[in-house]
């Protein structure tokens, strides 16, 4: 079946697109040695877990759920932070887990009891870490993103470390340290925040085995400086002996994704001409809200740039529910197909039913075009959800 026989909506995962990421990512880990896990908080269609095991060292979680998906269908590493485990996530979590990041001090000591107890039995060592906040900000102009902003929750700061050591805390039994700072951002930026670890923490780099450097690397991205990366990853292996982890989600799947829909009515408000579609960026797209952020449509320009413009929206209650105004060489009509770009990270993950929305179906394109629908959602989806 081709994109265009496809019933919508549909996501449609290009398995060529995704081997090509997967390609560049596995050149940094074997030009330096670092390891490369799939931050599945971006990036959870386990369908493809199989291809990115064959390039990728495993899979970092942000939850036991995640967690336990990667340890059923990948296999591999797998790592997991949060900003609080509760009692009986912990159980699974060191039976499936090699590396676990505590957020705060607290967290770490209710749990290391647990860690010891799965050292002791486990043949592979359980590493904890602890996840740092080096309070570099390299984000502009969306906070929301930004986990060294005033006030933020997540990691620690070196005045919380340094308070928690003076009242007597071991750090013997932590092998590493995690930081994630960055938001599509390039390598100059890393470079940055590790000046600030180094500033901040460097004295205690010595005694670890690894530094978990996060997501946020857009390193499939055509302008990513890669050089400079793997500059940034050799100077932490040399100076610091330590094993690096980077864990980036939309590297990962980056470009490597569509959502196919269906133009459903067109309707007129003064000069405004408007496209109904069966999406939503409120259920299929949230980030296009929250970011915000316009994602790119096949064969479209800006408002204006071509001869015919539309606002694209959905058919929620939600007045907000806009995914922007796009123009066309010829006229639009109702039965069109459209398709959106870049849709295979945190778009599937981030599905919602609100006002009883389908869910969009999930297909995957294989490198010569061809599609096989490996999911479809239908009523029973929305509802047991419910109640
Ligand atoms: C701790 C952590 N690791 C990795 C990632 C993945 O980031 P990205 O998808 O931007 O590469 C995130 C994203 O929020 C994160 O919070």
């Amino acid at each position: 079946m081709r994109i265009n026989e496809l019933a919508t909506p549909c996501y449609v995962i290009d398995e060529g697109r995704l081997t090509d990421n997967l390609k560049i990512l596995n050149g940094v880990m074997q030009r330096t040695g670092a390891k490369i896990l799939l931050a599945q908080k971006a990036f959870s269609a386990f369908c493809e877990y199989h291809l990115i095991g064959r390039y990728l060292s495993g899979t970092t979680a942000s939850g036991l759920y995640e967690a336990r998906l990667a340890h059923e269908e990948m296999g591999k590493e797998n790592h997991v932070f949060c900003p609080a485990f509760l009692p009986e996530e912990m159980d699974e979590l060191v039976e499936i887990c090699d590396h676990i990041v505590f957020n705060s001090v607290s967290q770490y000591l209710c749990h290391l009891p647990k860690i010891q107890a799965a050292k002791s039995k486990k043949k592979m060592p359980i590493s904890a870490g602890l996840r740092i906040n080096p309070e570099c900000s390299t984000q502009e102009g969306h906070e929301i993103y930004d986990p060294c902003g005033a006030g933020s929750r997540l990691g620690i700061t070196r005045a919380e470390l340094d308070r928690a050591i003076a009242n007597g805390l071991d750090l013997s039994q932590i092998d590493g340290f995690h930081f994630h700072t960055l938001c599509e951002q390039n390598s100059d930026d890393l470079e940055k925040t590790l000046d600030a670890v180094e500033a901040k923490f460097g004295d205690l780099l010595y005694n670890l085995k690894w530094l978990n450097m996060g997501g946020g690397h857009h390193i499939t991205r055509a302008d990513y400086d890669i050089a400079k990366l793997e500059e940034c990853i050799t100077h932490m292996q040399e100076k610091y002996d330590l094993e690096i982890y980077l864990e980036p989600g939309e590297a990962v799947a980056l470009n490597a994704g569509y959502l196919e829909t269906t133009v459903l009515d067109i309707v007129q408000n003064g000069d405004v001409k408007i496209l109904i579609l069966d999406t939503s960026a409120a259920c299929h797209m949230p980030d296009v809200l929250e970011m915000p952020y316009r994602p790119p449509l096949k064969n479209s320009g800006e408002a204006g740039e071509k001869k015919y413009t539309y606002r694209l929206s959905s058919c929620t209650c939600l007045a907000g529910d806009v995914i922007g105004d796009y123009s066309f060489d010829r006229e639009i009509q109702i039965g069109d197909r459209l398709t959106f770009c870049d849709m295979a990270i945190y778009s599937m993950v981030k599905n919602n039913t609100f006002n009883g929305m389908p869910l969009p179906d999930i297909a995957v394109m294989d490198a010569d075009g061809e599609c096989r629908v490996i999911r479809r959602f239908g009523y029973e989806d929305f509802k047991c959800r419910l109640s």
